[in-house]
């Protein structure tokens, strides 16, 4: 198929899964549209990215999502701050400006609170070789809120869209820019009137993409992304290329967003943490082809392995254990034997204990299975959001500097 050109492709099987716009049509028939997304100049082969995930979206887990079929990946947000002090070079946090032919093309996200500081900051990410750069007007925790960042913005608008026109003109021409916002601070209309005017602002400024994540800032994890919000946002941005972000959590969903939505992307974040396969399956539906398999539990031990070698390169031999636990646990989902496997990694102290688990649990091929769609693993709390702002990565960076507030 050409992707190049609009055509409509046929839903090979029934999207049925939960579904969070109650009174759009469910998609039962063939009628997805597939183009491809665009950032600026960079057509991307596929309209699925991963996206930006604070304590997740590192170079391993992008380096295997876009081996996996993701088009582009987003790095953790990063506070202006904390990228200025990258400059000086600190071993302990480099990682997080580490960008790699693996996982190509990537973005790198600033959150901060003086329009100002964007531009120096968004400089060093661009030497450091991100290939679009994107502004964090979403971040709902409350670090972020008191410290007047992330979705603070959507409360200002001349504020944001000198942030937007501080980072466009501090960037060459040649790489994009793109924002990222929630559907505004709350329910009002007031609310709702700034997030267009910010969007609004932001294309005429330049801006390339903007993804949109379909909950308020008050909201936070609580209730579903309101798709039908998406679907208004891409018709009033006409041509404009916007993303889809909330409740991607299956191929199926993915497809339906853009069906449903008429959106250029769609941004898969929790759905896509020990769950990169979303990517693959997503790719196939979205070209007409069945969807494909879960993976069997030794595919999944073969990316568990490599995504292990990823992370001890990126963070040596003591730091690895402990971030690819929480991977694993995610990555537990797709066993059969879930709950017990994911017991067994949750006891994980050492890389030995690590390796026991695999031996014990994928050395023995059998079917996997798609995740189910786990409603604990809604981030409900600040505490449970707490590496969304990237504080911690400054703060711990305290012996060196005073972490960014
Ligand atoms: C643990 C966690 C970390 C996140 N980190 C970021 C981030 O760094 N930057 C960002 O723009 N969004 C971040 N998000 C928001 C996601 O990108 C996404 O918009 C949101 O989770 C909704 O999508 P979902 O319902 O499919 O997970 C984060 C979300 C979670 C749960």
């Amino acid at each position: 198929m050409d992707l190049a050109t609009t055509s409509v492709i046929s839903l090979p099987h029934q999207l049925g899964g939960s579904n969070s716009v109650a009174d759009l049509p469910s998609v039962e028939s063939p009628v997805a549209v597939a183009r491809p997304l665009r950032i600026g100049q960079v057509e991307l082969t596929s309209p699925a990215v991963q996206a930006a995930l604070s304590g997740y979206s590192d170079w391993p887990m992008r380096t295997i999502a876009t081996r996996m079929g993701a088009s582009y990946s987003l790095a953790e947000v990063m506070l202006d701050k904390f990228v200025r002090q990258q400059r000086r070079g600190r071993s302990r946090t480099a990682h997080h400006l580490r960008v790699s032919n693996q996982d190509f093309p990537v973005g790198g996200q600033l959150m901060g609170s003086d329009p100002e500081q964007f531009a120096p900051a968004a400089r060093v990410l661009v030497e450091a070789g991100f290939h679009v750069i994107d502004i964090n007007f979403g971040c709902p925790v409350k670090s972020a809120m008191g410290g007047c960042r992330g979705g603070y913005h959507l409360s200002q608008p001349e504020v944001a869209l000198e942030i937007v026109s501080r980072v466009r003109d501090a960037v060459p021409t040649g790489i994009p820019v793109t924002l990222k916002m929630r559907r505004g601070i709350d329910e009002t209309s007031e609310s709702r009137d700034r997030f267009f005017a910010i969007l609004d602002g932001a294309i005429t400024r330049g801006v390339d993409a903007i993804t949109v994540h379909g909950r308020t800032v008050v909201q936070k994890y609580n209730g579903p992304s309101r798709w039908e919000f998406l679907k208004e946002v891409k018709e009033h941005a006409g041509s404009h290329t916007i993303i889809g972000s909330g409740d991607l959590f299956s191929a199926e969903a993915c497809l339906r967003m853009i069906d449903q939505t008429g959106v250029d992307g769609v941004s898969v974040a929790r759905g896509a943490i020990g769950n990169p396969w979303i990517f693959t399956q997503f790719n196939a539906l979205w070209k007409g082809q069945p969807l494909p398999l879960p993976p069997t539990v030794c595919e999944q031990a073969d990316v568990l392995q490599e995504h292990f070698a990823l992370a001890e390169e990126c963070y040596g031999k003591d730091r690895c254990v402990g971030q690819m636990k929480k991977f694993s646990i995610k990555y537990a989902r797709l066993h059969p034997d879930h709950a017990r496997v994911r017991d067994a990694f949750v006891l994980v102290r050492s890389q030995d204990d690590w390796n026991a688990v695999i031996d014990r649990w994928y050395t023995d091929d059998r079917p996997g299975q798609y995740p189910e769609v786990d409603e604990a693993q809604v981030c409900t709390t600040d505490s449970s959001c707490s590496s969304f702002t990237a504080d911690r990565s400054a703060e711990s960076d305290k012996a060196e500097s005073e972490p960014a507030r």
